[in-house]
């Protein structure tokens, strides 16, 4: 069993989050329950801090991707810990609005963001505008001039890298509906144009190579090729695109088999090759930006489930069902995700069983887990399931009409806060007109 180390047992067998017992929590709170270690989150952000702090002086940010779990709340913890952020929408710009985030440490991204959401985004202050295309950027610019402003952005750039291959590759990536592409002349020509609109600032460059990578390499190569890009802009057109952005994407443990390195040695390694090719190419160094999302709070974060029926097919498999599913956890029907489980009142007991962990949704593919070893287990079990605050409440639903979960932090002085309130009955119909 793989119990990260945020999580431990206590005397009474029972799996423990930041100190405080999963199986009280799922009583107090209830069931399914997102549970926060608003601890680990903070450590977590520190750590990606003190990385540019010790290996690059504190020339640069990193942002808290919020994609990854968008709570008013977790804003808090990432602008209490100076971190800057990106949004990806209109509805993630309001969310750190309304929670006070400091607009101007964050920066948008999105392959298609509306006029509506160009607007809200110059009216919240919006520190950078990550451009996706060109028509993005008329209609910036358009904005922008009405409200006689200038804005500041970073183009999102396809380095050529796919990182997602078994040995990345240097090709292919020109297939994504994500930015401009350097192996057609695409983004230095969109650069070229950019100089002449009037309400527009180009402060730097962006580039995100992929999700849950391990590897180390796509990195540095991705540090290479943006680096010797932007020492191109400086020589041929003369602009001083000053902000890289190397993106988020590194890899974390959700299984034994996974083998992520720390957080640190991905951006050391980053920052190594910015280096050299500033020596090389004799440019000054840019202030450095990475976007960790995952790493940053999939590990902080389980989800408690009460375990229903246990449906065993003989010489087939056994169904553990649990009041939750797809829902609140989609990860293993869109990308069949590795996951670790246990049975958090019997946090000690030996494995015997290989089951599958079932959702309630009227849908078959609805698990959240198959051939998982757990302990005998029984109706009323109360099941975790490890490694659930990344992607998991921000892509969740109400498929079947079914509420969201609550989410509660915790932290090791014994806190516990519930930072979002479980959604009832009536807020599935509150929309409902007629
Ligand atoms: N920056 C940009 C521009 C991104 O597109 C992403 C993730 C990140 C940063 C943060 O990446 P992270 O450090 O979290 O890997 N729904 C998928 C993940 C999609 C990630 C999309 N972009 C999943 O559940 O695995």
């Amino acid at each position: 069993m793989l119990y990260p180390e945020n999580l431990t047992v206590n005397n009474q067998g029972h799996l423990c989050i930041a100190g405080q017992d999963t199986v009280s929590l799922a009583r107090e709170f209830g069931t399914p329950l997102y549970v926060l270690n608003e601890d680990k989150v903070r450590q977590n952000c520190r750590g990606y801090k003190t990385a540019i702090d010790t290996y690059y002086g504190g020339n640069g940010l990193a942002l808290y991707a919020s994609k990854a779990l968008c709570t008013m709340y977790t804003a808090r913890i990432a602008a209490s810990e100076g971190l800057g952020a990106d949004v990806v929408s209109g509805g993630e710009i309001y969310t750190l609005k309304k929670a006070g985030f400091p607009m101007e440490k964050v920066f948008f991204h999105g392959n298609n963001k509306t006029p509506d959401e160009i607007q809200l985004a110059l009216d919240c202050g919006v520190g950078h505008i990550v451009v996706d295309n060109v028509y993005e950027l008329d209609t910036l610019n358009k904005i922008a001039a009405s409200k006689g402003m200038v804005q500041k952005i970073l183009f999102r750039i396809k380095p050529g890298i796919d990182a997602h291959t078994h040995d990345f590759v240097r090709t292919g990536q020109i297939d994504s509906k994500f930015g401009v592409a350097l192996e057609n002349g695409e983004a230095f020509e969109i650069h070229k144009y950019a100089v002449t609109l009037e309400n527009i600032c180009v402060d730097g460059v962006h580039c995100h190579i992929g999700s849950q990578i391990f590897d180390v390499d796509p990195f540095k190569e991705a540090a290479k090729v943006m680096m010797n890009f932007i020492s191109d802009l400086r020589d041929k057109l003369g602009i001083d695109p000053h902000i890289l952005n190397l993106g988020g994407g590194f890899g974390i443990k959700y299984v034994e088999s996974d083998d992520p390195l720390a957080p640190y040695e991905y951006v050391k390694a980053a920052i190594d090759v910015v280096k050299e090719v500033a020596t090389e190419r004799n440019m000054p160094l840019p202030y450095l930006v990475f976007e960790p999302g995952r790493s940053i709070v999939a590990e902080a974060g389980i989800t408690l489930y009460t375990v229903g029926c246990v449906k065993d097919i003989e010489n087939v498999r056994t169904y553990v069902s649990v009041d939750g599913g797809m829902t609140d956890n989609p990860r293993y029907i869109m990308y069949g995700a590795k996951y670790s489980a246990c049975i958090a009142n019997k946090a000690n007991a030996e494995n015997v069983k290989e089951v599958t962990i079932a959702g309630k949704c009227c849908e078959s593919g609805d698990l959240i887990q198959e051939n998982v070893k757990l302990p005998l287990t029984e109706v009323g079990d109360t099941l975790a399931v490890l490694a659930t605050g990344a992607y998991n409440y921000s892509m969740s639903s109400n498929y079947n009409r079914i509420p969201r979960p609550a989410m509660v932090a915790v932290k090791e002085n014994g806190e516990k806060k519930v930072i979002i309130k479980r959604e009832t009955y009536e807020d599935i119909i509150k929309n409902d007109l007629l």
